[in-house]
């Protein structure tokens, strides 16, 4: 088999730039897919964390004016994976988050940023850079949404263009008289383009406009396809269904290794499950619990999606279970303080932020991941949480009923069972379920049977990259 080279777009890339899972897929993915003699170059946004982070950064190709400033493209390698980087610091000179400043507000100009994201995407996919063009162009989100606009609505011969969906809840929607700043042309603003309910629709335009359509699991492509889960898009994605799948996410089994994670107080593996207690005893000590208690634990995001709106009203639950929770999490202003205000000395320990390193801990201490999101395109943290032994507690909706096989009489008895899943994210099925993990929690060896099959489950990615090589290739060809 020959090589095959794939030009991923993205705006997020792990250990670069991170605020979700988008980070972590866009990261790990073009390490798995070298075993499938697949070649990822990743196209970036140059905000001053990805060009810091660049190892042997050179500059290739100069754009003199790229909506509104000077432009420089610059590769370099992260961790040996190949990236190039649009420096344009009039766009991308920010620190921080990527999509909002520091009140929190949606830069002004996003529109006009992924726009020029999506606009050095199609050149490269055209053969911008002399002597490489690639086989296959990977977009990831909204962000990468106009690539196949720009393709579609100028000349030449270019590249296959598969879109990747990780939540259809970002549509990237802007008002449509910012058209002609996108270097679009009018005939762009069409239902068969980038038209999207009387506004522009980036992810629309990736959707309408793309070779393949794919999602993160295929229960969530299942979902899109209807009015519930379609976010007004589920008509165009029916129309699409023969070209639309849902391929499973995997996480990085190098980066979530307990029985290598320096982050750990205590490594362990499947077969030293018994020193697992110890970063249970320091997760507890940094915040005060008690050590004994079954203990849940929350690494999210917190907004509706995630469904952690639902956790005040069920503290009582938790509290008459003799259970304790800690929180890690940062998200709408609301929420955060509801939870805040909700807790009883001694049953909550909460760090409201982003902290890396507490996640690790968390999976590798905590007995239970609490994650009663109301939809999940795919979900990562159940994944970590499997790795490190810490079973998690789900809806059935998405990637999290493709991937934690419920503790039912069945399961418990096949001794199959990884997890918990609830029906639907509201108070009484969350209610019901932590007294039903509070019930398994009572006979610690089925417990440790179900910690054991956790850690057992194949979270990696290398069947999914086999997948994704193989839509690469058939496009290609
Ligand atoms: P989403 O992308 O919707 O936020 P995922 O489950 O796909 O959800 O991915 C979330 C990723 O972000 C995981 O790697 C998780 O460990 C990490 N994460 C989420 N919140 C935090 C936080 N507050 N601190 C550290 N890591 C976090
Ligand atoms: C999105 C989704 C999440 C998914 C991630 C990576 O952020 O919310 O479910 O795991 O993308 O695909």
């Amino acid at each position: 088999m020959s090589k095959l080279q794939v030009l991923a777009v993205a705006s997020e890339f792990y250990p670069l730039v991170k605020t979700g899972g988008l980070a972590d897929v866009a990261g790990a993915l073009p390490g798995a897919l070298t075993e499938e003699d697949v070649t990822v170059t990743t196209l970036l946004p140059g905000y001053p964390a990805v060009l810091a982070g660049l190892q042997g950064a050179e500059a290739v190709l100069e754009r003199p004016d790229l909506f509104g400033g000077p432009a420089r493209l610059v590769a370099g390698r992260s961790e040996g994976a190949r990236i190039l980087a649009i420096e344009a610091p009039h766009l991308f000179g920010r620190d921080g988050n990527p999509y909002v400043d520091g009140r929190g507000v949606d830069w002004p100009d996003n529109a006009q940023r992924f726009a020029a994201l999506a606009r050095v995407g199609a050149d490269l996919a055209r053969g911008l850079i002399p002597g490489w063009r690639p086989d296959v162009v990977h977009g990831h989100d909204w962000q990468a949404g106009l690539v196949p606009a720009y393709l579609r609505f100028t000349e030449g011969p270019a590249a296959p263009f598969v879109m990747t969906i990780h939540n259809l809840a970002f549509g990237g929607r802007f008002s449509s008289d910012i058209l002609p700043s996108l270097g679009l042309p009018w005939g762009a603003y069409s239902l068969d383009g980038v038209e999207y309910y009387g506004a522009i629709g980036f992810l629309k335009a990736g959707v309408r406009l793309a070779d393949r359509i794919t999602t993160v699991s295929p229960t969530y492509a299942r979902e899109i396809c209807t009015p519930e889960g379609g976010f007004g898009m589920d008509g165009l994605l029916r129309a699409r269904g023969a070209d639309l799948s849902g391929i499973l996410n995997g996480i990085d089994t190098t980066v979530w290794n307990p029985g290598k994670d320096a982050a750990l107080p205590q490594t362990f593996t499947r077969k030293t499950l018994d020193d697992r207690a110890a970063n249970k005893a320091a997760l507890c000590a940094r915040f005060g619990l008690k050590p004994d208690a079954l203990l849940f634990g929350v690494v999210s995001r917190l907004t509706t999606q995630k469904g952690l709106d639902l956790l005040p009203a069920s503290l009582p639950t938790l509290r008459r279970l003799g259970a304790a929770i800690v929180i890690l999490g940062a998200g709408q202003p609301e929420l955060e303080q509801a939870i805040q205000l909700a807790a009883q000395p001694g049953e909550m320990g909460l760090f409201l932020g982003y902290d890396e390193h507490l996640a690790h801990l968390i999976y590798g201490g905590a007995d239970a991941l609490l994650i009663p999101s109301r939809f999940e395109p795919c979900g990562l943290t159940q994944l970590c949480a499997m790795r490190y032994g810490c079973l998690p507690v789900v809806t059935r909706v998405g990637g999290l009923a493709d991937t934690v096989i419920d503790a039912n009489e069945a399961a418990l008895a096949a001794e199959v069972a990884t997890g918990f899943q609830m029906p639907v994210a509201d108070t009484a099925s969350l209610d019901l379920v932590l007294e039903r993990v509070a019930a398994v929690w009572e006979d610690q060896d089925a417990w440790t049977r179900m910690q054991r099959n956790a850690m057992k489950a194949e979270v990696g990615w290398a069947r999914s990259a086999a997948r994704y090589a193989a839509l690469f290739r058939e496009l290609a060809a």
